[in-house]
């Protein structure tokens, strides 16, 4: 550093020697387990993310009107004539899809080495606040482009409120603030989209990793590293968090942007996953689309929800399922009974489990991209109503089962020894 810079960092060091301090603590003596892998880059990408889409976010804020007649229009004005308006809203919206897909990568992790158990609950279940978060952020976001599936995606999971006994139809006025979709909705989608849930997604990614500097990182072994010391007092098993894992991170956000460069520029609606065609109809109260499908990172619940039949004409009891589906994830850390946290000293049971739950949860996922009219159009073997819900029943039941054996295979399971250090 030339010498003037020094003059600066040391007048600014003596006035808030904290920075330095926090620096220290949360970057270059920050020991994290040195046989991180792979799946280790979905943590900093997500944070990596989160910056892209308030960015992006903010831009977007600049030309876009949150008012039912013009907000369709205002954002065909960012595509067409802001100047960079539309590779500003193709970075959001692949960005929201993005965020989804290295957020399911970094739970998946989380299943993989235990990284939920003691003494990281807290760290799990700040993460499972953050993932309902993005749930809401992704949701009251897809309202604003006041296109078709906007307009009736808001309708079917706000009217999904008013199957609540007792309280049900007045929840659904009150989230609305009127009887159907309106501009007074888009007015507080709006609010919640750009302010509140960012500013709550914010402070749980700090108190997320926080948590995590704590207690320290998990590993692909599910070993302590903290219980091994050198002489000075640093994990032998430890390596400063900059610059080795910065740079680590940096490889990880490079390929990233390429994978991320691709989509933007050459499949930005990802064959209409990442965008709906239906959405680029402006919305109509009047004309209800043949197929209302939510965006592929909430297929699996729709799904569930589909899945689970009406009682006494009443959608409540899918409405409860799809809820409780999310919800289960809290109780994770306690539903594992297993003495080891990585896979790799788990035994079979675990492994089946885990497999199992993931290909329901892709299997219900792909099913909830069906159009619900098709749910019985396929098949020779069961007549026409009944394949696709079958499945998705039986997809139900496996993603519930993972959840509920858990207690009880997880504690006959056979495990390996985990070894003292780790293994890599
Ligand atoms: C905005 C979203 C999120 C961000 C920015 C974020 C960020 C991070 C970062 C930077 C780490 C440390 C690096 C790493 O272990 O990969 C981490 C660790 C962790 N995260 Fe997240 N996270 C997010 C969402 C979630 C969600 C939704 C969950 C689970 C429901 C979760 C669970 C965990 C756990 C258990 C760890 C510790 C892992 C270990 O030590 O093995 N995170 N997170």
């Amino acid at each position: 550093m030339s010498t003037k810079l020094m003059a600066l960092w040391e007048w600014f060091d003596a006035r808030m020697p904290s920075v330095k301090q926090e620096y220290k603590k949360h970057l270059t003596e920050y020991y994290a387990p040195k046989n991180f892998n792979f799946w280790y880059y979905f943590g900093s990408l997500a944070l990596f993310v989160l910056v892209i889409q308030i960015v992006s976010g903010i831009w977007l804020t600049m030309s876009y009107k949150p008012d039912a007649n013009l907000a369709f229009g205002s954002v065909e004005y960012i595509m067409r004539d802001v100047p960079g308006g539309w590779v500003i809203r193709y970075i959001h919206s692949t960005g929201a899809s993005a965020f989804f897909l290295v957020v399911y990568l970094h739970m998946f992790r989380g299943l993989l080495y235990g990284s939920y158990k003691t003494p990281r609950e807290l760290i799990w279940i700040f993460g499972v606040l953050i993932y309902l978060c993005l749930m809401g952020e992704a949701f009251f976001g897809y309202l604003l482009p006041w296109g078709q599936m906007s307009y009736w995606g808001a309708q079917v999971i706000v009217n999904l409120f008013s199957s609540v006994p007792f309280i049900g139809p007045d929840l659904a006025v009150w989230i609305r603030g009127d009887y159907v979709v309106s501009d007074a909705t888009l007015n507080r989608f709006f609010a919640l989209h750009v302010i509140a849930l960012p500013l709550a997604l914010l402070g749980l990614v700090v108190v997320h990793l926080l948590a995590l500097h704590d207690v320290g990182s998990n590993n692909p072994d599910g070993v302590e590293i903290k219980k091994v010391k050198g002489p000075d007092g640093k994990p032998l098993d430890g390596i400063p968090f900059h610059p080795y894992y910065t740079v680590k991170d940096i490889v990880g956000v490079v390929v990233f942007l390429a994978i991320f460069c691709v989509v933007i520029f050459f499949a930005p609606e990802m064959g209409g996953y990442f965008l709906e065609y239906n959405n680029f109809v402006p919305a109509d109260p009047l004309v209800t689309p043949a197929h209302i499908a939510p965006v592929w990172y909430f297929t699996p619940y729709y799904s569930i929800l589909r899945a689970v039949p009406p009682m006494f004409y009443s959608q409540f009891p899918g409405v409860l399922a799809m809820g409780l589906a999310v919800l289960l994830l809290f109780f994770l850390p306690w539903l594992d009974r297993s003495p080891v946290k990585s896979i790799r000293y788990r035994g079979p049971y675990y492994k089946i489990a885990l497999t199992t739950f993931i290909i329901s949860f892709l299997v219900l996922g792909y099913l909830g991209t069906v159009p619900t009219n098709a749910w019985g159009q396929f098949g020779p073997w069961l007549g026409e109503a009944e394949r696709c819900t079958v499945v998705a029943r039986i997809g139900t039941i496996l993603y519930f089962l993972f959840f509920l054996l858990m207690p009880w295979y997880t504690a006959r399971d056979s495990v390996k020894p985990v070894p003292e250090r780790v293994t890599s």
